[in-house]
């Protein structure tokens, strides 16, 4: 594998650009009210990898009271400059919290957790997904609902572009550069049902010359959730939703 930093760390262009590239992705749009429609309105909600404070922020402005839980000091950062800039109101609705979703222990309880956007599929299928969907349910008082979203095996099965010269995203950022994102590598093990991509980050200025490049490694694991979140006294409350034709959204209650 090619010489690569992982995602979302501190100082990666993964994270530096989160929002440029979660922004255009269109495979996303529709999640915000998926969760919004699995708690009544004013619920508290526990989210598992908020990131950037994409869905925190959206949610806390819909009137949900949201937690948010991160492991990456590089993307909390982002969310608690996003919640700054809400009206008073929706800033009061937000909690942002350092923690590792597979050991969190909040001792307080909500209305809905969410794990959205293939945040589960980050750390191996297995321990670490039954540990998961047990801090899932720790946080839930034997009612209310957890929400994974996971992406679809033959999607991570398929090949990747024929062309791999080519950007697999190219998009102007507001200073008039443009960010690029060429797949270098992408490797899916059977079996695992790993998916491994290095992928490469180049900002250009506004003459197309490069000014930064960074390789950074992504990888997604698989399974069906079912059995490790029934290990983990979680039940599929309704078949999955699907979204964006790369994923579903699956959502489980206690059992
Ligand atoms: C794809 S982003 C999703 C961010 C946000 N929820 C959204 O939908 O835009 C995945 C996030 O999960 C976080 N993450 C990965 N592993 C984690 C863990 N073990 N505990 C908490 N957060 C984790 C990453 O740092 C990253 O911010």
């Amino acid at each position: 594998m090619a010489k690569s930093a992982p995602y979302y760390t501190t100082g990666s262009l993964s994270a530096a650009h989160y929002d440029v590239v979660t922004g255009a992705d269109a495979r996303l749009s529709g999640d915000e009210e998926v969760y919004a429609g699995l708690a009544a309105p004013g619920a508290r909600v526990l989210e598992l990898g908020a990131g950037t404070g994409r869905l925190t922020a959206a949610l806390a402005q819909r009137g949900f009271a949201v937690t948010g839980v991160d492991i990456a000091p590089a993307m909390l950062d982002q969310a608690q400059a996003r919640i700054a800039g809400l009206e008073p109101e929706a800033r009061a609705r937000v909690t942002l919290r350092r923690g590792d979703m597979t050991a969190l222990d909040l001792k307080q309880t909500f209305d809905l957790v969410i794990c959205p956007y293939f945040t589960l599929a980050h750390v191996p299928a297995g321990t670490a997904w039954r540990n998961t969907f047990g801090v899932a349910a720790r946080h839930l008082p034997g009612a209310g609902l957890a929400a994974f979203h996971l992406p679809r095996l033959d999607i991570m099965r398929a090949p990747g572009p024929a062309d791999p010269s080519l950007p697999v995203f190219s998009q102007a950022l507001d200073d008039g550069g443009r960010l690029l994102m060429y797949l270098r590598e992408r490797t899916f093990r059977d079996g695992i049902n790993r998916l491994d991509q290095v992928l490469e980050y180049v900002v250009a200025d506004s003459a197309g010359r490069p000014l930064r490049r960074s390789q950074e490694r992504l990888t997604f694991y698989m399974t069906d959730p079912e059995p490790l979140a029934a290990a983990a006294g979680l039940a599929l409350d309704r078949p999955p939703v699907e979204l964006g034709g790369v994923g579903d959204i699956w959502v489980f209650r206690p059992a």
